[in-house]
């Protein structure tokens, strides 16, 4: 079921496996930017480059007077050694578009061609290719450049292994939880290991706060709301017989409300203080907000699901399954424009074992032709609310 002209989804798979081969990583996406932009080029699309980086920002015209819809792609690949054996996997050492980035670029352009074939569109569509999306950062840095400036509505989406190929999920309310780091340094006293009486421990002041800190979810949040504190690193110690005067702890606590994340930090806070000074050790926390939880509004998650409807029909519309506990930094976009965010079904039988993130992981390219019409659907109903609004006032 081509639902785009069978020359254009050949041309789209050619793109994505090109950019999968030369996979490049955050904040050095100059290559991929070469390929976007000559492919805009070709198109005779209007674009800039090197905005914050290596982002590109593309110009459809429409009708004027009216705000423009944006549409937004990541064009970053990870720090992966990639294992999936296909024909065109990373020819790069170490590096890997293992979050499906390369296909998110790729719809866009073909986006960039249907759209490119209308004529009067009902609002001018910007299309913003996004440096750096796996640091949090990306967005917050093209935001910065102005890649804002006189839009309306903001789209985006992201590929979904849990999904069949030709499906989109279109939910209301959370879709990604925020995402936000800690790092805490405890400063015991060292001593020989033979006489722990004149130490005060950081290894042991450390492994209680790490199984007090798992308390916070168990026992402090309502269950009914998804939230999560994890530890992923605990560095102490230089000896076996050497009982650690310091050590560091650094993790990572997600949240799909804005009041969850804020009590999740504040109980680690206190917990933290609270087991250093029952030993009487000493502490200083240090927390790097990063994104916010992404939210989809009920009436823009509406014309998302207009548009994911005309785009693949009603039945292959879906509701989200369960709660994402990843983070997506388009939701700095959201916090300035409205807008809404989906998901593309793209499962391969055999790889469903293999996440985003991991070194096997790969998509089935019927979600480009997916992706592309979707964007181009959402472009012209969005367009359109927003050619009326800027009638009515
Ligand atoms: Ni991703």
């Amino acid at each position: 079921m081509p639902i785009v002209p069978q020359g254009l989804y050949d041309r789209l798979v050619a793109v994505r496996r090109e950019l999968h081969r030369y996979p490049e990583l955050s904040w050095q996406e100059a290559r991929t930017a070469g390929v976007i932009a000559k492919f805009l080029h070709s198109l005779d699309i209007q674009h800039r480059t090197n905005v914050a980086g290596h982002g590109v920002v593309a110009e459809i015209p429409g009708a004027s007077k009216v705000p423009c819809v944006v549409l937004r792609a990541d064009t970053d690949a990870l720090p992966i050694q990639e294992e999936t054996g296909l024909e065109f996997a990373s020819v790069h050492n170490g590096i890997m578009h293992a979050c499906g980035h390369d296909g998110h670029t790729t719809m866009l352009l073909g986006a960039a061609v249907l759209l490119s074939q209308e004529k009067d569109l009902p609002a001018p569509v910007r299309l913003i290719f996004q440096p750096a999306e796996e640091k949090g950062t990306g967005a917050m840095a093209m935001i910065k450049e102005g890649v804002l400036n006189g839009a309306g509505l903001i789209f985006g989406g992201h590929l979904d292994r849990h999904y069949h190929p030709g499906t989109i999920v279109v939910s209301e309310g959370p879709v990604n939880a925020s995402s936000d780091n800690f790092s805490i340094e405890i400063i015991g006293q060292g001593a020989h290991g033979a006489r722990p009486h004149e130490s005060i421990d950081a290894v042991v002041v450390g492994s209680l706060m790490i199984m007090a800190l798992q308390t916070i979810v168990s026992r402090e949040i309502d269950p009914a709301r998804p939230s999560v504190v994890s530890v992923g690193q605990f560095h102490a110690g230089t000896a076996p017989n050497v009982i650690a005067g310091q050590a560091r702890l650094e993790g990572t606590v997600r949240a799909q409300d804005p009041s969850v994340r804020q009590q999740l930090l504040s109980s680690v806070r206190r917990i933290a203080e609270s087991i250093a000074q029952l030993h009487g050790a000493k502490i200083h926390i240090a927390v790097t907000e990063g994104t916010p939880p992404l939210i989809n509004q009920p009436d823009l998650a509406s014309i998302a699901r207009r548009a994911a409807i005309e785009a693949v029909g009603e039945t292959n519309v879906l509701p989200l399954k369960t709660a994402n506990m990843g983070a997506e930094d388009f939701s700095y976009y959201l916090e300035k424009i409205p807008g809404a965010y989906v998901r593309f079904g793209s499962q391969v039988p055999g790889r469903e074992g293999y996440p985003a993130h991991s070194s096997k992981f790969d998509f089935d390219e019927e979600a480009l032709a997916v992706g592309a019409a979707y964007y181009a659907a959402v472009a012209k109903i969005a367009g359109r609310q927003l050619r009326q609004q800027a009638a009515t006032t």
